[in-house]
């Protein structure tokens, strides 16, 4: 971030942690630029009873993030403006009065893109660093996954020899939901940017094709890749991609409308086709993930089981320095990266 501001506050004579932390400065109109962020740092606080102080070793960086930051009505309040912005993180606890959270553990959950959270545990939980990666919490084994899991079996209802559609198919959420259709018997079609992406879902990720939105006339290549129609399309993206998805519907397709990434930074529009969903009698429906979060060891067991199976693959996009958050975010939305973008903090 360029044209930061840092703010040090004067700190006593004895040693003291300095946190950086990356604020909402300004409330963005369309693609946000480096003014909507500022880097402050400051002594990190005396822990109170009940608290303990994590050392963040990864941030997530999500397309939701710049919903987050609109002061609009949504199913999470905006970050309000001069606060720490809101983030997935995972980290280490290295100073505790919370008798539940020990020294040396290990914590995922929503917090802020800081260096080091003060927290009373609230929204966190305990990970086991031993069982997979890090970054593996913020991606199949954190958010994106769980989004993938429950927005495809609960609302898609994927059945063995049906044909998936997934938009955003290199992404985070979108590799997920390709695989978990793969492993229930499904004809499975990814859509994403560019060959290296297509390539990658096909020959690593085991995808029965792939169509690049970006070089390729995507409605010619839905006709040859889903011969048989589309029985579930998930969409990540919205737009016209959405709008060719609905001209190949099956009867009683559904459409999981899980995300919206090619709208979010633009006056958004709705889909010209929708009454192609009258005539294929189809269903299309939101959900979020914090609606299931109550259920998330269920979608955990699950993957954990298929990832040790070799079913199931995890792949991060690491950008290093929390100086860089800027730098980062905006690679969610020019799709310079493959798989689910972190933070590297420490
Ligand atoms: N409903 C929920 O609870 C929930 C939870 C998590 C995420 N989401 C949503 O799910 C979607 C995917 O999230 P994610 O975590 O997988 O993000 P991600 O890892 O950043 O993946 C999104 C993908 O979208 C593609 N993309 C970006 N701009 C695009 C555009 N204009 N047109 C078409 N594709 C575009 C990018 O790849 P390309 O290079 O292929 O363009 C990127 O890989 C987002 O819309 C997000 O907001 C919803």
């Amino acid at each position: 971030m360029k044209t930061i501001e840092v703010v040090k506050e004067k700190t006593s004579s004895k040693i003291q942690l300095i946190n950086k932390r990356v604020l909402l400065a300004k409330r963005p109109k369309g693609l946000p630029d480096e003014s909507t962020w500022k880097l402050e740092e400051l002594p990190v606080p005396e822990l109170k009873v009940g608290e303990a102080l994590i050392q963040t070793e990864y941030i997530s960086l999500d397309p939701a993030m710049r919903g987050w930051i609109r002061d609009a009505k949504s199913y999470l309040p905006p970050v309000p403006l001069g606060e720490p912005m809101r983030a997935a993180i995972v980290g280490k606890v290295i100073k505790s009065k919370n008798p539940n959270m020990k020294v040396g553990e290990y914590y995922t959950g929503l917090s802020s893109a800081q260096q080091y959270v003060v927290t009373d545990g609230n929204g966190l939980f305990k990970i086991d660093p031993n069982m997979a990666p890090l970054t593996t919490y913020l991606s199949v084994m954190g958010m994106p996954g769980i989004t993938a899991y429950f927005g495809l079996l609960r609302i898609g209802k994927p059945k063995a020899g049906e044909t998936v559609l997934v938009s955003g198919a290199a992404g985070a959420v979108g590799s997920v939901v390709g695989q978990i259709a793969k492993i229930k018997g499904c004809h499975v079609i990814g859509i994403a940017g560019g060959k290296e992406k297509c390539d990658y879902i096909i020959n690593q990720l085991g995808f029965d094709g792939a169509i690049d939105y970006k070089n390729e006339d995507i409605l010619a290549r839905l006709e040859e890749l889903c011969p048989k129609g589309i029985d579930v399309y998930y969409d990540n993206v919205g737009g016209e991609i959405l709008d060719h998805a609905l001209t190949r519907l099956n009867r009683n397709a559904r459409i999981v409308i899980c995300g919206a990434i090619s709208q979010y930074n633009k006056k958004p529009k709705g889909p010209d086709n929708y009454y192609m969903i009258l005539a294929a009698r189809a269903k299309m429906e939101g959900f979020v993930v914090i609606d299931y979060f109550s259920e998330s060891a269920t979608a955990r067991r699950d993957m954990g089981q298929w990832m040790m199976e070799g079913k199931l693959r995890s792949k991060e996009y690491v950008v290093e320095g929390i100086e860089n958050f800027h730098e980062a975010f905006l690679r969610l939305f020019s799709g310079k990266k493959l798989g689910k973008l972190v933070l590297k903090v420490t």
